[in-house]
């Protein structure tokens, strides 16, 4: 059942005038097309400044973004800090429990903060916001004013009662689009999955459309961008929260992504990076369509994925390939996709990857354990076997490809022989990378139902102990590169006294780098997503540079200019 959201009316939050006796933000509004409209602009006083604190994934880092655009276009500012902010967007991750905490443990700051500057307000929104739920926020989050969920926010605006009246002329935010967002009357539209009522995400492709045509996405990076393909996700691993707070797959149309892949290279976009919780089963929701008619079923195990005639992934990545520059380069140099989900990697897609240059050498592919017990707990839905079946294939037809993965350690019921089991996993596959957490039961999901029986000492030590053998592993496949000359895209300057881990203790690693007169401590991503760092001149910065590999570490890279 779809609640019809064009019914209910929406509770707008009160912005009292923030801006009184403050020093006013520097302007980065987006400017307006016709002068003219100038005297119609609202007084800046009447605005507030807003400070997006954003946790979580990749697809949080973009929502936010669009969130972002949003809030300027409607003539917002954003503040430098949360402190100085009228509005505090935070966007938040469930994903375990300590994800939420970081946000209920700073209730109590936000609270002062509120009592200091009475005009200040807190939306609350991202994936701890599910509807489920919703009778217990005020209570988890006393310091929030109003609750989104992730699907709901493109109605951010609007509830603030800040588009009709102030948004400019043609905006995202403007009484007209939101008109034409109230006709599809789908942003807030709940459905059920299982017997829980979950948001669903039937507006998004729309909305997203619309901020992309109005320009309006306030991008993070001018180098590299997030592109949406898949909102939601219809798997059912019992751990995840995901299916929850963001609800059943919904594809965006195949046209909308490319015109954004057009608009990104337009924009001088090096590298972009299609986004969804599963990206390989892209499509299977859409309406079939005479271009796909080649498509057919694509899903190497488990019950039949029947995409007759709708496009996949393989299909995606193959017309984003294809947008070329005059001289025959893709006008795009990088494209990269997560998340994977093993069980959807077709050999569609495997071929899409081997032939399409602009494809990076990089898999995400999460295996989560390496026990099928574990993994059949999990409702992952593929064994080991199909795993390694998977992962053989693409390393054959794409030689020498990165390969990263997620594990959840503990899971309920996992045993000393089935984490064995993992590890021996890691040392059969030779991962580049390995992202790993201890089990966090989530509510509401199936597995919080199972008991949570691995004591926390022992999920401690079995999270350490795989996070050891993945350093040896991840040192020796990283030494593998010393020698060679890899293409790094420069993304940042380190700034001195980095203290980033990530970033090897800033100053030993600028010691080393040899960072010379009129030169900086540059770092970037090579193909095969490895971190390299390198010394040269800061106009490299959003550069395509060579670089050989001189020194590696199990985390980075580090060489000179070639
Ligand atoms: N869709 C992706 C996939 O299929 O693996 C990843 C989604 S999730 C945002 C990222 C990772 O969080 C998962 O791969 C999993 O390892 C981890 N994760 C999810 N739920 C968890 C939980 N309850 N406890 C610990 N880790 C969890
Ligand atoms: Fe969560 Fe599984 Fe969906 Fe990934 S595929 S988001 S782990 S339910
Ligand atoms: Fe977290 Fe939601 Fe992403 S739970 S990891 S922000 S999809």
């Amino acid at each position: 059942m779809i609640d019809r959201p064009g019914a209910r009316g929406l509770p707008v939050l009160d912005l009292p005038n923030p801006r009184v006796g403050k020093a006013a933000a520097p302007a980065t509004r987006p400017p307006l097309v016709d002068g003219r409209l100038e005297e119609y602009l609202p007084e800046p006083q009447a605005l507030p400044r807003f400070f997006l604190w954003t946790l979580g994934c990749q697809m949080n880092r973009s929502d936010s973004e669009e969130m972002a655009g949003r809030l300027l276009a409607a003539g917002c500012d954003e503040a430098s800090e949360l402190e100085a902010a009228d509005l505090v967007v935070i966007n938040t991750c469930a994903i375990r429990e300590a994800a939420e905490q970081k946000v209920i443990g700073r209730q109590g700051y936000l609270g002062r903060l509120k009592a200091a500057n009475p005009g200040l307000r807190i939306v609350l929104t991202g994936c701890a916001v599910r509807e489920e739920e919703r009778s217990g926020l005020a209570r988890r989050y006393p310091a929030v004013d109003m609750f989104l969920r992730p699907d709901e926010e493109p109605e951010l605006v609007d509830r603030l009662g800040l588009a009709s009246a102030q948004a400019p002329i043609g905006s995202v935010g403007s009484p007209d689009s939101l008109g034409s967002l109230g006709r599809v009357g789908a942003v807030g539209a709940t459905t059920t999955v299982g017997r829980h009522r979950v948001g669903v995400a039937d507006g998004l492709a729309h909305t997203r459309a619309t901020a992309v045509a109005g320009g309006t996405v306030a991008r993070s990076s001018a180098i590299s961008a997030w592109l949406p393909i898949v909102y939601g996700c219809d798997k059912t691993c019992t751990y995840c929260i995901v299916p929850f707070s963001r609800g059943p797959e919904r594809s965006r149309p195949f046209d909308d992504i490319l015109d954004e892949a057009r608009s990104l290279a337009v924009a001088g976009y090096r590298e972009v990076t299609l986004l969804g919780q599963n990206v390989n089963s892209y499509g299977h929701d859409l309406a079939p369509d005479a271009r796909f008619r080649h498509v057919d079923s694509e899903r190497w195990a488990g019950r039949r994925l029947d995409l007759h005639g709708r496009p996949d992934l393989a299909e995606l990545i193959r017309a984003i390939d294809g947008l070329r520059t005059a001289d025959g380069l893709p006008a795009i140099s990088r494209l990269r996709f997560v998340t994977s989900h093993p069980w959807d990697l077709s050999d569609r897609l495997i071929a899409a990857m081997a032939e399409c240059p602009s494809v990076c050498e990089h898999l995400h592919l999460p295996v989560q354990s390496g026990d099928d017990a574990v993994l059949r707990r999990m409702g992952r839905q593929y064994t080991i076997e199909h795993y390694l079946e998977r992962l053989a294939s693409i390393r054959e037809s794409v030689p020498g490809i990165a390969i990263s993965t997620d594990v959840i350690v503990g899971f309920c019921g996992e045993t000393e022989a089935q984490f064995e089991a993992t590890l021996d996993l890691l040392r059969s596959v030779r991962y580049d990378q390995v992202f790993a957490a201890a089990f966090s039961p989530r509510p509401g999901t199936p597995a919080a139902k199972l008991p949570d029986d691995v004591p926390p000492a022992d999920k401690r030590r079995r999270l350490n102990q795989l996070l050891a053998l993945q350093e040896s592993i991840g040192l020796e496949r990283n030494r593998a590169w010393q020698g060679e000359t890899v293409e790094v895209l420069v993304d940042s300057v380190v700034p001195q006294r980095s203290h980033d881990h990530d970033h090897e203790a800033g100053d030993a690693a600028r010691a080393s780098l040899g960072v010379g007169e009129g030169q900086v401590h540059l770092a970037g991503r090579s193909r095969h997503n490895k971190l390299v760092h390198v010394a040269g001149a800061a106009q490299f910065v959003g550069q395509l540079v060579r670089v050989r590999v001189e020194h590696a570490s199990p985390y980075a890279l580090r060489g000179t200019l070639a």
